[in-house]
């Protein structure tokens, strides 16, 4: 099943293999803008045979970001970079999406840092100052305008960074979010934030939508994967076509339990109970592993993260232990 394609909307990937988004803190000044690592970097999976490549969290407002060094689509001139890159992904015959991201109070840059709640992540982390309801639609509008840029730059694929502590995910968690106005108090209200980005963004983008979750936040008083099932409902309503399940780091709790496919039960209970398709992550390496995954019905995507930084050839190599025959670039003919 590895190596079937798979349509979302109008969309098919050649395989089920995705690479999984992952910063690279490669922008050599705070432009935010594509660098010759990224022009390097993204084609070479796509020369690897990975089906989708989901490019890094990618800041939708210079303040949302993990690091200075981040790349941005907080404006109109991150286009041309970005359209350099899906071109060339594009002319090594793989899909490429980006993940539009926000870091909240996770952000590592200068001046003010925001979330719902004026909580700092850790006592190392700044205090974020809480948005008020007009910054609020603001930063909903920068998703927006985020989406529409990336349409402009010809991405086949949006993810909605929704997972590890960053803004979203402390608007969705109890944890992260204090609030008593129409953001937050329970669970509607702290779905609201997420639910407005959605609706934004659909109204500039009506390809594949991807959402990337935090199934469980780790902690007593946190959320669990059934909480997310009621959120994936919501997201499926909203028209989202698959939920990419990732856990963990809106607070600083280890999770237990880190071994191989960690996260892919998360990933099958959203799967079965929300009856919306799922992408599986996290210490997925061999392609046996991979394969048994898709073949429990546990997920339809396969994410791989740190694998494909070690061997941008992974397809390549999971087809072998599969005993599948992947189609070679052509110039690499003799060689695969
Ligand atoms: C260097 C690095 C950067 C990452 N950056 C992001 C990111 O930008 N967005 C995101 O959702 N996850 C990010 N992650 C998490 C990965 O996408 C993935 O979920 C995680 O590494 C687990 O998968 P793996 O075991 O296959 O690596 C990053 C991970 C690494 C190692």
């Amino acid at each position: 099943m590895l190596f079937t394609s798979y349509s979302i909307k109008n969309l098919t990937l050649k395989n089920r293999i995705v690479m999984s988004p992952m910063c690279m803190y490669a922008c050599d000044d705070e432009s935010g803008r594509v660098h010759d690592w990224h022009r390097v970097h993204y084609p070479s999976r796509a020369v690897g045979q990975a089906g989708l490549i989901v490019v890094e969290a990618t800041a939708v407002t210079a303040q949302g970001r993990i690091s200075a060094r981040d790349l941005g689509i907080w404006s109109d001139e991150h286009i041309a970079g970005l359209s350099e890159l899906t071109g060339l992904v594009h002319s090594h015959g793989s899909h490429i999406g980006i993940q539009l991201a926000h870091a909240g109070r996770k952000a590592l840059v200068e001046g003010p840092i925001v979330a719902p709640s004026a909580i700092a992540f850790d006592e190392k982390s700044r205090t974020p100052e809480a948005l008020t309801e007009e910054q609020i639609g603001e930063e909903i509008a920068a998703f927006a305008a985020g989406a529409r840029r990336a349409k402009e730059a010809g991405f086949d694929v949006i993810e909605i960074h929704a997972a590890h502590g960053y803004l979203i995910n402390e608007f969705l968690s109890p944890l992260s979010n204090k609030r008593d106005d129409a953001y937050g108090g329970d669970k509607d209200r702290r779905y609201r934030f997420l639910h407005d980005v959605v609706d934004a963004v659909k109204r500039e983008w009506d390809g594949p939508l991807l959402v990337r979750i935090s199934a469980h936040d780790y902690h007593p008083e946190g959320l669990t994967p059934d909480d997310y099932v009621d959120y994936a409902r919501r997201l499926k309503a909203q028209g989202v076509d698959l939920i990419d399940v990732s856990s963990g780091a809106v607070v600083p709790a280890i999770p237990p339990n880190i071994g191989p496919g960690y996260q892919v039960r998360f990933a099958r209970q959203l799967r079965s109970e929300a009856g919306i398709a799922t992408g599986a992550v996290g210490l997925i390496t061999e392609g046996a592993q991979a394969e048994e995954i898709l073949q429990a019905g546990s997920a339809d995507l396969i994410f791989i993260g740190r694998e494909l930084l070690r061997d941008p050839y992974w397809p390549r190599t999971a087809a072998a232990q599969l005993g599948v025959k992947l189609d070679a670039p052509p110039s690499y003919t003799r060689a695969w």
